[in-house]
């Protein structure tokens, strides 16, 4: 079947069902959300490993480019959760000058190799280049013990151990593998994402990867997976001189580790140590050596892993959803609204609510009429805004005994053509989510490309375009895509006739017992001959699906039985309720199309998801860097996705969590992030969301989001939020250009866009945990205030006596001692930024929406030094293209009372530059000149030691940066 039924289409016509026909029948929930079978969690539990002594090595082989060898058991089989492997296979390789890559298998390859599936997942790590590299040349050294067999990675530079399992045994079973490495005292750790932490893991946590639909549980496993972190280690260099520890002064190194799997796994941190423990798959370890900066260890792990995509510049502008706006109307309420306010709204967001009856790439009729969506797209197009729609991984499951349900043809066409998850005896796999019973489309499956695509073209075609190459919406939202799945195990498998269509718990905001209303499709043309051809291909695919199964599951384990997929004898942490690994997601033993367990890929779905819905885009608006959203995330997903951080909760505490969130996804490649802005589930109030509106502003990815169910929070609601909002709006749309500058370091070298404090100043310990606070880029300084009733805050300034810090709005240097925790000022609307001497910041005059702001002149604010230096740049392009046809990047340095700017590349700004505003002029010049010629329009404010340099647009008219130039004073 090469399309959708042209009644999906029918369906959506103004001709369909009204909310009111007597047709609509009410069919209640069948029954209650379950929790799986109670296990215990292995690891509160007596720890079984003790009788296990670990390996020794044989048969080693050393080259330059690595080492080889053989480990054997050492003694009898100590089977603690699942069975030895009697010999293992150690393949050590130097991958690049940074990074040494350990790999350890069974030696007969039975067991699931991630690494080898580069269909499902690719990096730039796979491909390193080895021709140069020798032992001699590389930054490390691998050291091992042959018996028992233990290994230690050293950096030659000064002789940091970065890893080392010495005195810990290694236990490769086949549904248990553990590896231990020794750890400094009071260690600092980052990322390991995704949970809710602070930014520093700290000494004694346990981090479950298992990705999961939980809303901000602390602590435990949540979307995304990424076994990655960063070190950070600090010496004292003259500690033995100073009795008070301000004075003692420090060198730091940094490096990082990836063991990269999307098998289940606990990771152990306890003071003395760190403890992989892995319920499959086998050990590829990534050990960076790193460098004394953490910017460039992680700019090495970013690069392996592949950099994030070049986002839009649009998409840098203000954005506003709601689960729950019921209609169309609503939506252009919020713009009128928006407008009125004076607050800016670039895209606005529509969750579920716009699909019929809660169904993938289909529009509801009634509530969302194709006319009205007409009309709303042609009218944030003229203002150049944008729209963004909500898309989630279960598909609806039709009924095949309900007449009306031969009408949804996303199921229909990867049902025939095979696409979706199985069930090991090869039926399909029926989970249940918004809709009803769901299906889960194979991400990895060679042919789910075309039928994605073509739910994307078919949603298209839905809200009203009439042309393939035209797609109304800007990107999309990607949700649920864990995949959640409300019930355990394949629960529509046999029910599929009596599918709710209502998730089998009360929605928010719902105060009786759930009931769904339901259309009856009137007329539905070809039923009786569709339910003929389905009742036929499901036998005949039940049959060949199952045989395939067989082929791919009968190898029993080392001890000959076969593995228990999902109740494995090591329980992970699994943090829903009563830790059943299939409680509310699809099982892992649900099956891909060639017989993978989900098991062994279980954490790369949502990945798989963002990376064909990435290439779907591509295909549709060809050149054009697609915009996707996905909640679900895992190593690399940076490369085709922004990521927002989930179901948080409208209060204080998440609000601060959210910076943690955004700094750890920042080191993890994923920089366009954030919260669900004033909260999502519960209701926000006034203050919170006045301050979460000004902390948003300085997130990479800025929206408002809210749960079904909870008071509205647009941002014009409260007339101290309304004001808050536009105040630090204005800063966001005036920081554009420098924003925009940050994500192309991003994409191209690694760089963080918001960036944790320690990152910037590696030599000051007492910024290792500091995350309340948080730099946009490296000049700006953020410091919101995160508690409620309260017009103070405290924040450190960074660096030593002659690091200048400049106020954001009142431009004078902020007085301040190293280490001081100092209380500012902080009124509700008010959000504390201040600007770091030493750098020039690109800005625009802000306007409504980004792209009028793009036509606004340029402005420059240079914070020079103690030493009257400063230094900045500026990346433009088309903002769009994935290859832009032209470029301009721009450096701007300051020194000796002169700033000078040197372009490259052709890309031509058009709009002229106005003012220079240079902080830290230490008196009035006696005279300003642009390119040696007199600046006659300035002003020099004492007080503040500010020189302001306008009407500089005679000079630049044909383009701010067209030419390079000089202004002196
Ligand atoms: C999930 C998403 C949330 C969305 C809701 C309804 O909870 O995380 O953002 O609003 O589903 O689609």
């Amino acid at each position: 079947m090469g399309s959708f039924p042209s009644i999906l289409l029918a369906q959506n016509s103004s001709s369909s069902p009204s909310g009111t026909d007597a047709s609509y029948r009410v069919i209640p929930t069948p029954y209650t959300p379950q929790n799986g079978i109670q296990q215990n969690v292995s690891v509160y539990e007596p720890y079984r490993g003790n009788e296990c002594h670990g390996y020794r090595a044989k048969n080693i082989s050393e080259s330059q480019k690595g080492i080889t060898g053989i480990l054997e058991l050492i003694g009898s089989p100590c089977n603690a959760y699942g069975a030895d492997y009697p010999y293992l296979f150690l393949n050590v390789t130097y991958e690049t000058e940074e990074r040494v890559h350990i790999s350890i298998r069974d030696l007969n390859s039975s067991q699931f190799q991630f690494s080898k599936r580069h269909d499902v997942w690719q990096a730039p790590l796979y491909y390193a280049s080895t021709s140069s590299l020798n032992k001699s040349n590389v930054f490390y050294e691998f050291s091992f013990n042959a018996d028992p067999f233990e290994f230690w990675i050293t950096r030659k530079t000064d002789g940091e151990v970065l890893f080392d399992t010495r005195g810990n045994h290694l236990v490769f079973e086949d549904q248990y593998i553990e590896l231990t490495t020794n750890m400094v005292d009071d260690y600092n750790i980052y990322g390991l994402a995704e949970t809710i932490h602070g930014f520093r893991l700290g000494n004694n946590l346990t981090r479950t990867f298992w990705n999961n639909d939980e809303a901000s549980p602390l602590d435990r496993n949540m979307y995304g997976t990424h076994p990655y972190y960063l070190e950070q280690r600090y010496k004292p260099l003259n500690s033995s001189n100073f009795t008070n520890s301000n004075q003692t002064t420090y060198s730091s190194s940094s490096h990082g580790v990836l063991m990269l799997t999307a098998n289940g796994m606990d990771v152990l941190l306890r003071p003395k140590y760190l403890q992989y423990r892995m319920i499959g798959g086998v050990i590829d370890l990534y050990v960076y050596s790193g460098s004394s900066s953490p910017k460039e260890t992680t700019k090495q792990y970013i690069k392996s892993i592949g950099l994030p995509q070049m986002q839009q510049y649009w998409t840098l502008g203000y954005h506003m959803c709601r689960w729950g706006y019921q209609n169309i109307t609503e939506i252009m309420r919020v713009r009128e609204r928006m407008h009125n306010s004076s607050i800016p709204i670039e895209t606005f967001w529509s969750d579920v609510d716009y699909m019929h009856n809660l169904r993938d790439f289909t529009v509801d009729p009634t509530s969302y009429p194709r006319d009205q969506f007409s009309q709303f797209f042609h009218e944030i197009e003229s203002s150049h805004q944008h729209y963004i729609p909500i898309v989630d991984a279960g598909v609806y499951a039709a009924n095949p005994t309900n007449r009306s349900d031969d009408t949804y043809g996303p199921f229909y066409e990867g049902f025939e053509k095979d696409l979706f998850l199985k069930n090991p005896d090869g039926s399909i796999y029926i989970g249940e989510v918004w809709p009803g019973f769901a299906v889960f489309p194979d991400f990895i499956h060679p042919n789910v490309q075309e039928y994605w695509k073509h739910g994307i073209q078919n949603l298209s075609y839905a809200f009203g375009s009439n042309s393939s190459n035209y797609i109304p919406f800007s990107g999309l939202w990607l949700d649920m895509n864990e995949p959640s799945s409300f019930c355990v195990g394949s629960c529509g498998s046999e029910l599929v006739n009596w599918n709710p269509v209502h998730p089998p718990m009360m929605l928010p905001g719902e105060s009786s017992s759930p009931v769904f209303v339901y259309p009856n499709i009137s007329n539905p043309s070809n039923t009786t001959e569709f339910y003929s051809a389905y009742t036929a291909v499901l036998s005949q695919y039940h049959a060949t699906a199952t045989t395939s199964f067989q082929t791919v599951h009968s190898t029993p384990g080392p001890l000959g039985d076969k593995p228990n997929i999902n109740h494995p004898p090591y329980a992970i942490n699994q943090e829903q309720g009563n830790h059943d690994l299939a409680n509310h997601g699809v099982s892992p033993n649900a099956t891909h199309y060639d017989g993978t367990l989900r098991y062994n890929l279980f954490n790369v779905y949502g990945y798989t998801e963002g990376k064909v819905t990435h290439q779907a885009l591509s295909e549709l608006q060809p050149g054009r860097r697609p915009f996707i959203l996905t909640r679900s995330n895992f190593v690399g997903t940076g490369t085709y996705a922004a990521v927002w951080l989930g179901d948080n909760h409208s209060n204080w505490p998440n609000m601060y969590f959210s910076i943690p969130g955004m700094l750890t996804y920042n080191m993890l490649g994923i920089p366009m992030v954030g919260a669900d802005v004033c909260g999502f589930a519960d209701n926000s109030n006034e203050e919170l969301c006045a301050r979460w509106m000004e902390l948003g502003a300085f997130s990479p990815f800025y929206r408002n989001h809210n749960s079904q169910g909870s008071s509205l929070q647009e941002p014009y609601l409260w007339g101290s939020v309304a004001e808050a909002s536009r105040r630090a709006m204005n800063i966001r749309y005036s920081l554009l250009p420098y924003w925009y500058t940050l994500l192309n370091q991003a994409s191209s070298e690694g760089n963080t866009i918001v960036t944790p404090l320690f990152f910037e100043f590696p030599d000051e310990p007492h910024l290792a945990e500091a995350d309340r606070q948080f730099m946009v880029g490296d000049a700006l300084l953020v410091s919101p205030v995160l508690d409620p009733n309260t017009t103070k805050v405290n924040g450190v300034f960074p660096g030593n006596e002659s690091t200048v810090w400049y106020d954001w709005y009142n431009h004078t240097a902020i007085e301040h001692k190293p280490y001081e925790n100092k209380t500012m000022d902080a009124p509700l609307e008010h959000i504390n930024v201040a600007i770091r001497g030493s750098k020039v910041i690109p800005m625009q005059q802000p306007a409504y929406t980004t792209e009028e702001t793009r036509e606004n002149p340029f402005n420059l604010l240079v914070a020079l030094d103690k030493q009257g230096t400063a230094r900045g740049s500026l990346y433009a392009d088309d903002g769009v293209s994935v290859t832009p046809n032209a470029t301009l990047w721009v450096d701007f340095s300051a020194k000796s009372n002169e700033l000078s700017s040197v372009s490259f590349g052709n890309y031509n700004v058009r709009v002229p530059l106005a003012n220079v505003t240079i902080l830290g002029v230490s008196s009035s010049p006696k005279q300003v000149q642009f390119n040696n010629e007199a600046v006659m329009s300035y002003n020099y404010i004492n007080e503040t030691k500010e020189l302001i340099i306008t009407k500089l647009e005679n000079f630049t008219s044909i383009g701010a940066f067209a030419k390079n130039w000089t202004v002196s004073w």
